[in-house]
């Protein structure tokens, strides 16, 4: 029997699962139900893990019959804060915390995948990573601290896509996603009295300036076949309409989607950030947190993720995926090992590009992709496993 009728067979266990999920969502760095849910499906398939690896991840393995290599598949687990606004008879019982971004069916899609292969005979070993604390750019960099990319040959993910009817899937080479970089930017004036700003120095103007000069870096220093964004989606200052304040803290993203052009960016924004300030007569201090980096595709990988989307389910379920500026944390693995990472079409058959997105509190998922996903994510682990051992 093929993986894909496999898969079918258990789409009812496996979409009970992700509707568990789905009702007690954890937050980032909470996942300790999900990830004991998540044990007990391991256990009782027989299939040996860890808890608690980087926080509240489980890696599991596999072995094959013989020592060989090791592919690793990897779901993340984790919840937002947003409260679920669907109709759904097993919509969030959490107030304020939702799987709005479909963690809930990657979990379960990863758990399918473990179920289609426990009694396979593979050419080497597959190694299941689930992992928390995606939402906030830190579970990755801590299982792989942990060791959980020791011995592996390769690694590939998916993500789920709203606006993508379910039965379709979308790869790219190269750049899939941007990345993501936090700053916070903190500026220190003279308060006074809003009537006589001889005697101040105001922050809030100098902050201004900043913003506007900040998009100069875009439009003035970046070649405009390289995409970037810089948005300020946050701006602190004073608390009377009379009164110039002394400070404006001011935070925000940028987001780069070529690793050279990210590389650039501190400079870039610290000598505006402290030449514009000076200019104000301020003190101007920069914070610039590296989150994640571009999520960059192996050729290789693509290829074979490619080759059997189109064996299992037709090319013409494969479309060729935009990039997009969203991060997402699996570009870490991506730098130490090769691998790819594509979306999975989870969207309603008809008009999928009007429903609603990723994170929105309307968001819903067709479950018709949580066996599919599995079946692909199966399929792709032995056939690599069978090249790479021959
Ligand atoms: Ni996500």
């Amino acid at each position: 029997m093929s993986f894909l009728d496999s898969g079918s067979r258990l789409a009812p266990e496996l979409i009970a699962f992700r509707r568990t999920l789905h009702r007690f969502p954890e937050l980032s760095l909470q996942e300790s139900e999900t990830a004991a849910k998540v044990a007990q499906q391991l256990e009782q398939l027989g299939i040996p893990y860890r808890m608690g690896v980087g926080g509240h991840g489980i890696v599991a393995e596999l072995q094959g019959e013989c020592p060989g290599p090791v592919i690793a598949l990897r779901a993340d687990m984790d919840a937002l804060p947003i409260q679920e606004e669907t109709d759904l008879s097993y919509s969030s019982t959490r107030p304020g915390i939702m799987h709005a971004c479909g963690h809930d069916a990657h979990t379960a899609i990863l758990v399918g995948a473990a179920k289609l292969l426990v009694d396979q005979k593979l050419k080497g070993s597959v190694r299941f990573i689930f992992q928390a604390a995606e939402e906030v750019n830190a579970g990755a960099k801590a299982m792989i601290a942990e060791g959980v990319l020791n011995g592996v040959d390769e690694i590939y993910g998916l993500h789920n896509l709203p606006t993508l009817s379910a039965g379709m899937t979308a790869t790219r080479y190269g750049s899939l996603m941007g990345s993501v970089d936090r700053i916070e930017i903190s500026l220190e004036g003279k308060g006074g009295h809003g009537a006589m700003p001889d005697q101040s120095i105001d922050p809030v103007v100098c902050a201004s300036a900043i913003v506007m000069a900040l998009q100069s870096i875009v439009s003035r220093e970046v070649s405009p076949f390289d995409p970037v964004v810089i948005t300020i989606g946050s701006i602190v200052s004073g608390d009377a309409n009379n009164v110039i304040p002394k400070n404006a803290v001011m935070t925000g993203t940028i987001r780069t989607f070529d690793p050279l052009v990210q590389q650039f960016m501190p400079e870039r924004v610290e000598r505006i950030v402290k030449q514009i300030a000076d200019a104000y007569r301020c003190q101007g201090v920069v914070k610039y947190i590296h989150q994640v980096p571009v999520l960059v595709n192996h050729e290789a990988n693509v290829r074979h993720v490619d080759s059997i989307i189109d064996r299992m389910i037709g090319e013409e379920r494969r479309i060729t995926a935009k990039p997009t500026m969203a991060g997402e944390d699996f570009s870490i693995y991506l730098r130490q090992i090769s691998g790819c990472f594509f979306w999975l079409g989870s969207g309603p058959i008809d008009n999928a590009e009007q429903a609603f997105g990723l994170h929105h509190p309307k968001f819903t998922l067709n479950e018709d992709c949580i066996p599919l996903g599995a079946s692909l994510l199966a399929e792709i682990a032995t056939q690599r496993l069978s090249d790479l051992s021959r």
